[in-house]
């Protein structure tokens, strides 16, 4: 007979006797080897034998492998996934992946803020070399590249947040020419409306607490990548020692969130191109960023490569600031938010949110105006969407 203490300290037995249906949540540190040769073989075929869940999970894998096989859909070959707790983290992983100390990056001007403060605050620091364009004209690309020894470029496409877009064929060609990995954040456009892979890009990189995950309960990341041996010796090797892996939990929210995601999209961007129409007749808006519209400056390169145009966008009211703050103050329906990709329309306004501390000339040369508006465009009636800004706009005229 145990004694009382034995039984408490035990681990407790799984007792299934079928198979689940669904994923289950491996919610353990580390995994156990009937004996000392079981160990040594499972340590040997790593990544993909469980060891520690630091270094793999069954869940966090099988998450990651279904992100993995939406990215290579249509490559004809398998892709990697690896699944991490941030985007912030998968973005990490990929550059740290990718470049050295003396190395140089090319990336954009405009980028989501949280990249460009990596990028400026560690990656400089540890003597990587970054040059910033827009990275629209071929020819000046290629010369960036050729002059600068680029190792790699990052490229994030529509951008966050004035949904430019950047070609990704061009960048690929130019990249393939010179050696260079191209990176691809893929975030606003999902697996669902473009696969960077497919186009040829070396690694894609999700921020899974949007569109993939889709609903707001959870905060990861993802990488993606069609070489094996790169997979192996560079990533996997960086995030088990880095200790970038997702929780278990966090995975499995994110599956939930991925079994409805083409459903979703299909109806974010019928919703959104409703919308973008809409402003586009409101005297009030001056601009709208939304690449689905024929004047929008990235139209034809996203119609290249998108299958649809996402759901998001941002607009420029045609007022002052603290105009434009009591204006987005006043929407009833849409919700006041640092995130997107939920059910739900969020709304964020850069220069009183993500951009707040950023000197206001440096944000108008980023395009990121008082007047700038983001709307991550939800699956409500688009009706009600639209009948929300109405009335936020009959109260500005009134109040004039
Ligand atoms: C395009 C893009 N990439 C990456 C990130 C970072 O993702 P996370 O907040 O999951 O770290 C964000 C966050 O908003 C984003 O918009």
């Amino acid at each position: 007979m145990k004694k009382l203490s034995t039984i408490c300290a035990g681990s407790s037995k799984d007792l299934r006797t079928s198979a689940p249906h669904q994923l289950p949540i491996y919610a353990t540190a580390a995994f156990t080897f009937c004996d000392l040769e079981e160990g040594m073989r499972i340590f040997e075929n790593q990544p993909g034998a469980h060891v520690y869940s630091r270094y793999g999970n069954p869940t966090v894998e099988a998450v990651a492998q279904k992100i993995a096989d939406l990215e290579a859909f249509g490559l004809g070959e398998k892709a990697f996934g690896l699944m991490t707790s941030s985007g912030m983290a998968a973005i990490h992983l990929a550059l740290e992946s990718c470049l050295s100390s003396g190395d140089t990056l090319l990336t954009q001007k405009i980028l989501y803020g949280g990249t460009t403060e990596l990028i400026e605050k560690l990656f400089k620091k540890n003597g990587i070399k970054v040059i910033y364009d827009d990275l629209e004209d071929r020819r000046l690309v290629e010369k960036l590249v050729n002059d600068n020894q680029v190792k790699a470029i990052f490229a994030e496409t529509p951008v966050n947040p004035t949904l430019q877009c950047v070609d990704l064929k061009m960048l690929v060609s130019i990249a393939k020419k010179s050696n260079a990995r191209l990176i691809v954040d893929n975030t606003f456009a999902t697996p669902i409306l473009c696969r960077p892979l497919t186009i040829g890009a070396h690694l894609v990189v999700h921020s899974t607490t949007k569109y993939l995950h889709g609903h707001g309960y959870s905060t990861g990341g993802a990488v993606v990548c069609s070489e094996e041996h790169f997979f192996k010796t560079k990533l996997w090797t960086l995030y088990k020692l880095i200790g970038s892996n997702a929780s278990p939990f966090e995975a499995w929210l994110v599956d939930m969130g991925m079994k409805t995601l083409h459903l979703r999209m299909e109806r974010h961007c019928q919703n959104a191109m409703k919308l973008a129409q809409w402003f586009e007749k409101q005297p009030l808006v001056k601009k709208v960023n939304y690449p689905g519209l024929k004047k929008h400056h990235s139209h034809l390169i996203a119609k290249k490569q998108m299958s649809d145009f996402g759901a998001m966008m941002s607009i420029e009211i045609n007022r002052p600031l603290k105009t434009v703050q009591k204006f987005v103050n006043r929407l009833k329906l849409c919700t006041i938010t640092p995130t997107l990709g939920e059910t739900d329309t969020i709304v964020l306004h850069p220069a009183s949110m993500s951009h707040l501390k950023v000197p206001r000339d440096v944000r108008l040369q980023q395009g990121v105006t008082d007047g700038l508006v983001r709307i991550s465009v939800g699956l409500e009636d688009v009706q009600d969407i639209i009948a929300d800004w109405k009335q936020a706009m009959v109260m500005e005229s009134r109040s004039r």
